[in-house]
């Protein structure tokens, strides 16, 4: 892999926040790269955290991302952003010296047990000022990098994460998490929030591939305009698994810090794909395929990584196989995902409680 991207410290900017159904990213960057020289655009109309998009510029081809989560988009517009380590940390503390004085700081038991009030107060301002303004690629990366940093696990040494114990991929569910932090406890550190900043640009931004044009998008995918006017050369995707709709819930800090509300909203979003029957599934992502083939260029290629939940009785392959009739792309082979991704597959922590997942395929189609 090292050898198709330009050097192995560009590729660090890629694990600037965890997003829990990403795929590894040998999987676009094997892809793309056996299309040889760039000819139009690479699409993810699923882009999630933006690893499809980051391969794209690793090999020098123009890209565009839609996903309908706001921290999916949030993550993804990072990996194209070109700054520097020393920018970010100068934006991040000018923004703390300013004391913002109409900054809003959530209230309750969680907040309490999951922050240090100074922590907080710093993390609060950080959010109000990226919401005013997170227009230059330096503002991109910080609030891709305090995302990444909000939760995490503690360590023995110097934090890198700003909370309490929690996860790293997904946000803790208050009232557990509270339970557990009184159980054993756990006090939240106070954390010098401007130092994880410079840690993790330090880490984050130590060379930045080249430029390419890009476009990531906050949308939905089914829908006629999503790909503006782009000549789409490639698709390199993996749409939600069949019944795996926690991306909200799950991500429910993050999309406080991009401006959600502060607590947990349970209920699913409009404009992701549907999951209330095999049926509602399979016909929304053929829209979605429709989309692409309309902006598609006449050599155009899709590949497709597709799973299964075992939770959900369907049979993956067949949905995936049947989204694909009359979408405008034509099906050539279905492949087992490659043996370099095993132990990494993007579902993996989507299974922490539900016993092995279904099989993963690579479907490669051609435009009809
Ligand atoms: C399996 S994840 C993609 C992960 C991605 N490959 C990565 O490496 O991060 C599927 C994504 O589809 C998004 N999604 C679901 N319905 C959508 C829709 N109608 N339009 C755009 N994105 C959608 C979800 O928010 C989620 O981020």
């Amino acid at each position: 892999m090292l050898a198709l991207a330009q050097s192995e410290s560009q590729l660090a900017l890629n694990a600037v926040c965890p997003y829990y159904t990403m795929f590894p990213l040998s999987f676009p960057l094997r892809i793309i790269a056996s299309r040889g020289t760039p000819r139009g655009w690479v699409a993810d109309p699923f882009c999630g955290r933006g690893t499809s998009n980051f391969a794209a510029r690793l090999l020098g081809w123009p890209t565009i991302g839609v996903d309908s989560s706001p921290v999916a988009v949030a993550i993804a517009a990072a990996k194209l952003a070109t700054t520097t380590a020393g920018r970010v940390v100068a934006a991040a503390r000018s923004i703390l010296a300013a004391n913002l004085d109409s900054c809003a700081i959530p209230q309750g038991a969680f907040w309490t047990w999951a922050y240090h009030p100074t922590t907080l107060s710093s993390v609060c301002q950080l959010r109000e000022a990226l919401l005013r303004d997170c227009s230059s690629d330096t503002r991109l990366v910080l609030r891709a990098i305090m995302l990444g940093a909000l939760h995490g696990p503690r360590t023995k040494h110097a934090p890198s994460h700003l909370s309490n114990q929690s996860p790293r991929t997904f946000a803790p569910k208050p009232a557990y998490a509270v339970r557990f932090w009184r159980k054993h406890g756990l006090r939240p550190a106070k954390v010098d929030v401007l130092e994880v900043i410079r840690v993790r640009a330090e880490r984050f931004l130590r060379a930045v591939p080249d430029h390419v044009e890009g476009i990531i998008r906050h949308g939905d995918s089914r829908v006629g305009g999503s790909f503006m006017d782009v000549p789409i050369g490639l698709v390199v995707t993996s749409p939600p698994y069949y019944g795996m709709r926690t991306y909200v819930p799950d991500q429910w800090l993050r999309a406080w810090f991009l401006g959600g509300p502060s607590e947990v909203q349970y209920r699913g979003s409009e404009t992701d794909v549907r999951h209330a029957s095999p049926g509602d599934f399979i016909s929304d992502l053929r829209l979605v395929w429709q989309r692409l083939a309309e902006r598609a260029t006449s050599d155009a290629r899709m590949v497709v990584r597709f799973g299964g939940i075992n939770d959900r009785k369907a049979d993956h392959v067949q949905m995936l196989k049947e989204s694909l009739a009359d979408s405008g792309w034509r099906l050539r082979t279905v492949v087992p995902a490659g043996d370099a991704d095993s132990g990494r597959r993007q579902a993996l922590q989507f299974f922490r409680n539900r016993g092995k997942p279904k099989a993963e395929f690579d479907f490669h189609a051609v435009v009809a």
